[in-house]
């Protein structure tokens, strides 16, 4: 039997996306294999949000050049973001791969392979005929939870972003398909699902009149399908985030309490730069808005350091309002020029070692409010969906409270059971705590 290995690279998005390019090649008959040695199709799926996916990703495919000068037989695909910046010059950037794909080109992966074209050089990119990944073959990789792509590309014109121009504009899946995708997961026996799309809160505007609803209700109606106790999504843009997902968050109970707002940035001239149509005052006012109507909302972010133009004052705007709104975790990310967009011919681009002290003097201080957020919840009960053991510690579990944060625990459940964890204690990014024992009555 052929064998495949499927490297991936960056978001949620890219790591469903694999999940069909799996799919894809069981459906031609191959099997998975742990290691690429051993694999007659490698495949790498890539990210190209900044320069440092980049540059792991050319040091994978150094690696899989080696393996198959040994093996001239193996085939090579490269797909993804990567792939769609780059489309044709990959083949002359690295003459070793066989077949290359944009994100919209995964339905066609199969054909390539199929057809018996190994060895000759083919690509195809473009994102004209993409399709939504509940209607392809799947080989989903977890039991309990799942991805659900609720709509593809992205019509924000964020000018440090790649994803715009690989991912091409927004198309929303027919909520009657996303409703019935999570219906067939809950017979499956999933329980958490995440809903995914490139910016969540604008879904359905495109739709057709017939069928056009919005992000809110689309919750609401995943929130009614029987054995679905765990609902997120990500990411939502702060711009699109209405009263109606507010409600609904709310009023949902198997809605998490958690939101995932990128911030970007603290301070609103930065904000305009970016074009991201929002400034710290509105986006501080959804923060008290949404924490108004959840009560225990766990909220987390990204941040970019070093845009072009940034200033001592724009980063101390930032710390403020990390301080102010004190996230549960952040994801800290210095500002990396990317080829075709807005913000790389910007004048004024920031020094490497400015961007570097900015982001550890950032990283510190979102470490210190996220202790302090995830040291609240010593001495409580947190209800863990359990998703395996813990990655440190063999004889604890692992699974994670709806607000999202990691929990190892030591306790005697299966993967996929929904516990009560009383907990002990907690770092900045996770909590430890003893599984709870249910009291007879
Ligand atoms: N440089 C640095 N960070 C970026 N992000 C997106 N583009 C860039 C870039 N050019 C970050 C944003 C986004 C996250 C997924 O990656 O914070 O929310
Ligand atoms: Fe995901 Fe963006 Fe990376 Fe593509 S470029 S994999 S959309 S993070």
């Amino acid at each position: 039997m052929r064998r495949y290995h499927v490297t991936t690279f960056g978001c949620q998005m890219n790591a469903h996306d694999s999940e069909r390019i799996k799919g894809m090649l069981e459906e031609l008959g191959l099997g998975e294999s742990s290691t690429q040695e051993d694999a007659d199709v490698l495949v790498f799926n890539t990210c190209t949000i900044r320069e440092k996916p980049d540059t792991k990703f050319a040091a994978h495919l150094a690696q899989a050049a080696a393996l198959k000068q040994h093996d001239p037989g193996k085939v090579i695909a490269v797909g993804g973001c990567y792939a769609e910046a780059q489309r044709e010059r990959l083949f002359t950037l690295y003459p070793y791969v066989d077949v290359a794909f944009g994100p919209g080109s995964i339905p066609h992966l199969g054909e390539w392979l199929g057809a018996g074209g190994f060895g000759v050089a083919r690509g195809r990119f473009g994102l004209d005929d993409r399709s939504f990944a509940g209607e392809l073959p799947m080989h989903r990789e977890r039991a309990f939870q799942a991805w659900v792509q609720i709509s593809m590309g992205c019509n924000s014109k964020c000018s440090y972003c790649i994803v715009p121009a690989v991912r091409g504009r927004e198309v929303s899946r027919r909520p009657g398909d996303v409703v019935a995708e999570v219906t067939r997961l809950a017979r499956q026996g999933v329980r958490e699902i995440t809903l995914l799309g490139q910016n969540v809160n604008s879904w359905g505007r495109d739709l057709l009149p017939e069928i056009r609803t919005e992000f809110g209700e689309l919750l609401r109606a995943c929130d009614a399908v029987e054995g679905i106790e765990r609902i997120r999504f990500t990411s939502p843009h702060p711009k699109d985030f209405r009263k109606p997902v507010i409600e609904a968050m709310a009023e949902c109970g198997a809605v998490c309490e958690h939101a995932h707002l990128p911030l970007q940035s603290g301070s609103s001239r930065i904000l305009k730069a970016m074009r991201r149509t929002y400034d710290r005052q509105r986006y501080l006012r959804l923060v008290g808005e949404l924490r108004t109507a959840i009560p225990d909302l766990a909220l987390t972010t990204d941040i970019i350091v070093g845009f072009p133009g940034e200033t001592e004052d724009d980063f101390r705007e930032t710390i403020e309002v990390v301080e102010e709104v004190a996230y549960d975790a952040a994801f800290t990310f210095v500002y990396s020029p990317r080829a075709g967009t807005e913000a790389a011919v910007m004048a004024d681009q920031i020094p490497e070692d400015v961007k570097r002290d900015r982001i550890e003097r950032l990283i510190a201080v979102v470490q210190r409010v996220a202790s302090a957020r995830n040291a609240e919840r010593v001495g409580g009960v947190e209800e863990v969906l359990v998703e395996g053991t813990s990655r440190t510690d063999p004889s604890l579990l692992r699974g994670r409270t709806r607000r999202n944060t990691t929990v190892n625990f030591a306790g005697t459940a299966a993967p996929g059971e929904l516990v009560d964890v009383r907990i002990d204690d907690a770092t900045s990014t996770t909590l430890r705590g003893v599984q709870a024992v249910p009291v007879a009555v």
